[in-house]
């Protein structure tokens, strides 16, 4: 048995406000902490969006009431909430701007719109871009020209990781993250994960090329997160004719790093930076004392939905045999999972960016 902190996952589409047939604060916490994630940061393309006071507490309200897990919101940026966003942002994981078209309606076509969020977001606070290839070039000239730092969400392609390293070594205060589906995954394998409904192999920043995915592997020095987004939608969604982009994965990313630690492909060093040192730092996260996740790194397993607490009842890693089981995991001094089985009731997750009364 191995015992390791708190894992943080930078982002989780939680579904709520509006969506709650697919998953809510009280599914998708239990399913971070089935997976060992004891903190999530949850993004604002909801129904209505989190874009100003009242959706903000609409989803710290559903929050509060239901999460198991500690948490943070993200605001969203829309194309005229930069000052009221601005406002808010102490009581936000941080600002979420949408450069490219995904699921949802926050989406900031016009570049000028973009300026007023990263005049006005308070430079201490990151501002998460959606920019994909080339739009994640122009978001990191952004970041240049205002001096500020921004994280970039999931990327998948060789061309992102080698500007950002590039970028990087110019003094540019840029860090990204990726997702075990851009790491473990290409676009090679599609037609397994679709099972004949292509829809099962949507999800934005689309799937990879082989050659993309072992970039990645080979620039894991310049990764700074691992975060999951995960993006639970139904399977009628997913099989429909117009199926929604996303995947699930808070509950299956453990297991597979681990399973690359122990096939010598990644580090235990790498996972506990990549979770938990550098989102804590990337994003001004407290410490979860007393918090803990024992893991029997030898166990061996099948990844089947069935077993899952997310809502969506699929994966895309369904039937993968994975090594490293999550056993326990104590949030705050509490045993909030154990053996399969969630221990702590509804409302026990705290908002981390409020002060503790
Ligand atoms: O595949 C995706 N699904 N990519 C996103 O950027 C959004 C997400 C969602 O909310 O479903
Ligand atoms: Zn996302």
């Amino acid at each position: 048995m191995i015992r390791l902190p708190g894992l943080i996952d930078s982002h989780v589409h939680v579904r709520e406000p509006g969506q709650t047939h697919k998953e809510d604060w009280d599914t998708a916490t239990q399913s971070a902490l089935a997976g060992g994630v004891t903190m999530l940061l949850a993004m604002p393309n909801t129904k209505p969006p989190i874009f100003d006071a009242s959706t903000l507490d609409l989803a710290l309200g559903a929050a509060k009431e239901k999460a198991r897990c500690d948490y943070a919101q993200f605001i969203g940026a829309g194309p005229d909430n930069a000052e009221v966003a601005a406002s808010l942002a102490d009581k936000t994981a941080g600002l979420k701007m949408y450069l490219d078209s995904t699921f949802g309606e926050l989406r900031l076509d016009d570049m000028s719109l973009w300026m007023q969020h990263f005049a006005n977001f308070p430079k201490d606070m990151p501002i998460v871009l959606h920019s994909e290839s080339r739009t994640m070039g122009a978001g990191i000239l952004f970041a240049s020209i205002h001096d500020r730092p921004v994280h970039i969400a999931h990327i998948s392609l060789k061309e992102e990781v080698l500007l950002i390293k590039a970028a990087r070594e110019r003094g540019i205060k840029v860090t990204c993250e990726v997702c075990p589906h851009h790491l473990f995954l290409s676009k090679d394998d599609i037609p397994v994960i679709s099972h004949g409904h292509p829809g099962r192999g949507e999800v934005r920043p689309r799937l990879a090329t082989k050659e993309d995915v072992e970039a990645l592997w080979q620039n894991l020095d310049v990764i700074d997160c691992f975060a999951t987004d995960h993006a639970p939608h139904t399977l009628a969604e997913k099989d429909s004719e117009n199926p929604p982009p996303g995947f699930p994965g808070v509950e299956t990313i453990l297991p597979l790093l681990l399973t690359a630690v122990s096939e010598g492909r990644l580090t235990i060093n790498h996972v506990l930076e990549k979770m938990v040192a550098n989102p804590r730092r990337i994003f001004h996260l407290p410490e979860q004392p007393e918090t803990w996740v024992e893991v029997d790194e030898n166990a061996e397993y099948e990844i089947k939905a069935s077993e899952m607490h997310s809502r969506c009842g699929w994966s895309p890693f369904e039937g993968w045999k994975v090594r490293g089981k999550v056993r326990r995991v104590v949030l705050r001094g509490k045993t909030a999972f154990e053996d399969g089985k969630i221990l702590v009731e509804a409302g026990y997750g705290r908002n981390v960016r409020e002060s503790e009364n």
